[in-house]
């Protein structure tokens, strides 16, 4: 029977984005074998539910709490498609050309060959190269670590495996949180152009008979790509504003599209955005500068949405490589003391994770460069202003009325 698509994912009509995220890196111990994993996964699933419904279970039905619209999603890694006594093939999307690579030491530190994201120098393992993953979304911050504690409980309070180790360890965890003014920690506005709620995103996200390659139990499933991405600030801001516009296509400000440079190498936006009485491209009356022209001067062309979006339609097809990005921001501290790191959690969801590949890689996109720009003109801390220090891919199976969670069918009896 068809499945939906999971929760966690903001594309229907009237959804609205949470303004808490979390993503909890699980890993197994190397002796959990597939059928154990099956049954603490169920029991995880049920604290899961209990919480969605607003029950905790330490307190019980009659001290319900508000859930704050708590969405957890599951999504499995390549680590977990290693397994050898899978009920299911592995899914078509999650083939080894796209997986992310371990840093290696002295030699490439690109996250993917072809990409000019490196990671952070620090960084000695992906830990998101995970086998299982949880994305929790609420809104607020008690709703997402509400389920980051009741599942470290019962991971706790399952017991250890034969070699002693915890059945299954939270390795990581990413924090991160939606802005209300809409910008990111560059300033600009983020998110703004990206694929209308309803159908047009659902076209884009969904595993549809055309690309399932005949794996039926995947459709409606998606793939989830994750990256950690820092940003370096203090090179940002060293860039004069016009550069950053042009380097961004959209003005700090009103975050209206540009088409062209001027003689005096200015920006010069859409004249007729924003509309009169408006100050901002997100204000009612603006949303059909969203999305940013394809008819655009050769300079404009080399702006990072420009380069991340070639406007090839219909959105469907994978080679369109449009994406539904669903990012959250976030600021932790730096290992070095004193200091902080900023960044976004890039989170997208499309039908196969080579519309995003296919973007971080390619030459005429974002391939090569961190960011955007000439590839001949990255100096200044251009070459390493977005950096990370973990990305992974997931297959997030449809949800089954008769599963007990996401997935389970690819588990053997
Ligand atoms: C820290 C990292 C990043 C920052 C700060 C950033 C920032 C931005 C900004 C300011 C915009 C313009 C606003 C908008 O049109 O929504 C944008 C658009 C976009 N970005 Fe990024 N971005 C980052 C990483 C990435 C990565 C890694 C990808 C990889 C695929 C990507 C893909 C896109 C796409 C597809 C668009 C929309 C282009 C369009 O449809 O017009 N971004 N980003």
């Amino acid at each position: 029977m068809l499945g939906n698509i999971q929760e966690g994912i903001h594309w229907y009509a009237g959804a609205k984005p949470s303004s808490h995220y979390k993503l909890l890196i699980l890993r197994p111990a190397d002796d959990v074998g597939t059928r154990q994993l099956r049954q603490i996964i169920r029991g995880m699933w049920r604290i899961i539910d209990s919480l969605r419904g607003g029950i905790v279970p330490s307190l019980g039905p009659n001290y319900p709490v508000d859930p704050k619209n708590l969405e957890v999603l599951i999504g499995y890694g390549h680590k977990f498609f290693e397994r050898d006594d899978l009920e299911r093939p592995t899914p078509e999307g999650m083939i080894q050309g796209n997986r992310f690579p371990q840093p290696q030491d002295n030699r490439d530190r690109s996250v993917l060959p072809g990409s000019g994201i490196v990671y952070d120098d620090d960084v000695a393992e992906n830990v998101a190269d995970a086998e299982l993953v949880l994305q929790v979304t609420a809104n607020s911050e008690l709703g997402v670590n509400r389920v980051h504690f009741e599942v470290s409980k019962y991971l706790n309070d399952i017991g250890l495996s034969a070699n002693g180790d915890s059945l299954i360890s939270i390795d990581e965890s990413f924090s991160g949180f939606g802005r209300e003014d809409r910008r990111s920690w560059i300033d600009f506005h983020d998110g703004i152009s990206n694929l209308r709620k309803g159908e047009e995103r659902r076209q884009v996200v969904a595993i549809k008979p055309d690309n399932s390659g005949g794996q039926e139990w995947t459709l409606n499933g998606t793939y989830m790509v994750f990256m950690h991405l820092p940003v370096n600030i203090q090179a940002w801001n060293a860039i004069p504003e016009q550069r950053q516009e042009a380097l961004v296509g959209r003005t700090k400000r009103s975050g209206c599209p540009i088409l062209r440079l001027d003689n005096r190498g200015a920006p010069v936006a859409d004249p007729r955005c924003p509309i009169s009485g408006t100050r901002e491209i997100t204000d009612a009356g603006n949303e059909k500068f969203r999305e940013p022209s394809s008819v655009v001067s050769d300079e404009i062309k080399l702006s990072h949405v420009q380069r991340a979006n070639h406007h090839r339609s219909p959105v469907f097809k994978p080679d369109s490589r449009r994406i539904y990005r669903q990012g959250f921001e976030f600021l932790e501290k730096s290992d070095e003391s004193g200091k902080i790191r900023v960044g976004l959690n890039f989170v997208s969801f499309q039908d196969d994770p080579d519309r995003v590949l296919f973007i971080l890689t390619h030459s005429d996109w974002l391939g090569n460069l961190s960011f955007g720009g000439h590839q001949n003109d990255q100096q200044g801390g251009l070459e390493r202003l977005i950096t990370t220090r973990a990305a992974g891919t997931y297959y997030i199976p449809p949800v089954q009325i008769n599963s007990s969670f996401p997935g389970e069918d690819m588990f053997p009896q």
